[in-house]
């Protein structure tokens, strides 16, 4: 059986995708690039936003057609848009096999199993389908013991072989979210905050430190309210997780987490960061708005004098921090006052960089039952548009500060960035045609490697081919608002 797969949105659902793949693997599914040739497609799906829908709205269009000429292929629709979607998702799709939510993802294996057995089966009539969804009103109890929960097997069921990329891999330390920002679809896709054991998640960093993983990233939705109560009755705090892990691992390069939530940072956290020399001086963390109103309204839980607060004090404890953040701009109400106040938060915080997003009402949240979307299209595309600039100009400046430094980079491989190399960029091509007379298999002895460094900037840098996942140290040339680029020391 051959598998197609094309995963959206975050570092969860990337995960995710990557564990399932693993599980069809073992049952011998040959993974493809081709989705024309595949028997089975997964589309893992995100519905943070509408504009993310979107584009798994036109997959399945284009697979409509296909399907009349191949009712064998199964088409299955995994992850949020399935759980927030659920059956009414076959009313617009008839064609879609399969649904599974990110909290059954257990259960896909046996779903397409069935499917395969369905459609084989399948005379006309009535289509069996094959659902499986935590249901939004059924939210499963956030106090039960992780360890029993069925989705914990398959993390504990990862495998990692010579295939896979060895220069960075995630490891989940919670799931779900319990903080319902009124924007968010995400409490309800994902169901509620589950933590899981200490001792899962050291083991599965160790296993993936032994096979060799460079860089691990430990993923929750709010990492730092990580919390589990241990069956001795006591509690393992997010810093002291940090802390076993890193230490548990000597052999891990790097250690690095996402995402952090602004409120109830712990200065225990901070000094293990600080303390601990293998876990990277990088912090996400989403302030959403620097407007005090709006975040009320989004039911964040802080303010920007917090937010703020806590900005100053991660770089009294690490003033090299680099430090990223989310912001959406356009929430209901919002003026333009509200707006300059984000709009101070992004000059005054630095940080590298920050992912902007235009308002979008998600069916099923506060905000898009209770607050109307009111700000015009325009304003909410004047004020994303002038705040990436904003941000630009502060990326280009903090990047421009690292000219001149060293920096320690993970090779992540070879760039498809062609912009800027700081040899003469017609070298690089020449180079390549001169000692290979176009032929691949020929070898070359540099080409434009791209690695990144501790603090998640993108380094672009000339080097042998073969480098990837090494660990190097680079001086910093030049800078550009998104890319580092240097030479190999
Ligand atoms: N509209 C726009 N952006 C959103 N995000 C989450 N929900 C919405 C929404 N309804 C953004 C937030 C979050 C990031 C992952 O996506 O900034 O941090
Ligand atoms: Fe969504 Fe808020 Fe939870 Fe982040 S913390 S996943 S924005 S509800």
């Amino acid at each position: 059986m051959k598998l197609y797969m094309e995963t959206f949105g975050c570092q969860m659902n990337e995960l995710d995708s990557q564990l399932v793949l693993g599980q069809f693997r073992a049952l011998g599914y040959q993974s493809i690039d081709n989705r024309d040739d595949a028997d089975v497609i997964l589309f893992n799906t995100c519905s943070v936003r509408e504009h993310a829908e979107q584009k798994v709205w036109s997959r399945l269009g284009q697979l409509r057609d296909r399907k009349k000429t191949r009712p064998g292929q199964i088409i299955a629709v995994i992850g949020c848009m399935a759980e927030r979607d659920g059956a009414a998702l076959f009313q617009r799709y008839p064609h879609v096999d399969v649904l599974c939510g990110p909290g059954e993802l257990d259960k896909l294996t046996a779903l397409v199993h069935n499917a395969i057995i369905a459609n084989a089966n399948y005379h006309g009539g009535k289509r069996t389908r094959q659902v499986a969804l935590i249901g939004s009103t059924a939210r499963r109890s956030g106090t039960h013991d992780a360890a029993e929960d069925k989705l914990e097997l398959l993390d504990l069921s990862r495998s990692i072989g010579p295939a896979d990329d060895l220069s960075q891999a995630y490891v989940r330390i919670t799931r779900g979210c319990n903080k319902f920002c009124t924007y968010c679809v995400v409490p309800f896709t994902r169901g509620p905050e589950v933590h899981r054991p200490p001792q899962n998640i050291i083991d599965e960093v160790k296993r993936l430190a032994d096979a060799g993983v460079r860089e691990v990233t430990l993923l929750g939705q709010t990492i730092n309210h990580y919390a589990f109560q241990n069956p001795d009755g006591h509690a393992t705090t997010f810093a002291q997780l940090l802390y076993q892990v890193h230490e548990a691992t000597p052999h891990l390069p790097r250690l690095r987490f996402v995402t952090s939530f602004p409120r109830d940072y712990s200065d225990d956290a901070l000094a293990v960061m600080r303390d601990c020399p293998r876990i990277c001086h990088y912090l996400h963390i989403p302030a959403q708005s620097g407007s005090d109103r709006i975040l009320k309204l989004m039911n964040r839980g802080y303010t920007s004098a917090q937010y703020y607060d806590l900005i100053d004090r991660a770089r009294d404890y690490m003033p090299d921090i680099s430090l990223a953040s989310d912001f959406i701009v356009g929430f209901p109400t919002e003026t333009d006052e509200d707006y300059d106040l984000t709009a101070a938060m992004v000059r005054r915080c630095r940080f590298k960089n920050s992912f902007i997003f235009k308002y979008s009402p998600r069916p099923g949240t506060a905000a898009s039952k209770h607050l109307p979307d009111d700000v015009p299209d325009p304003d909410k595309r004047r004020r994303n548009n002038d705040l990436l600039a904003i941000q630009h100009q502060v990326s280009l400046a903090e990047n421009r500060g690292m000219i001149g430094k060293t920096v320690q980079v993970i090779v992540e491989g070879q760039s498809k960035l062609l912009a800027r190399p700081p040899a003469a960029p017609a070298q690089v091509e020449l180079l390549w045609e001169e000692h290979t007379c176009g032929n691949p298999a020929i070898a070359v002895d540099k080409v434009q490697l791209v690695g990144r460094t501790r603090g998640d900037q993108v380094v672009v840098f000339d080097g042998p081919p073969g480098l990837r996942g090494q660990l190097l140290d680079v001086r910093i040339v030049d800078a550009q608002s998104m890319t580092l680029f240097a030479n190999l020391l």
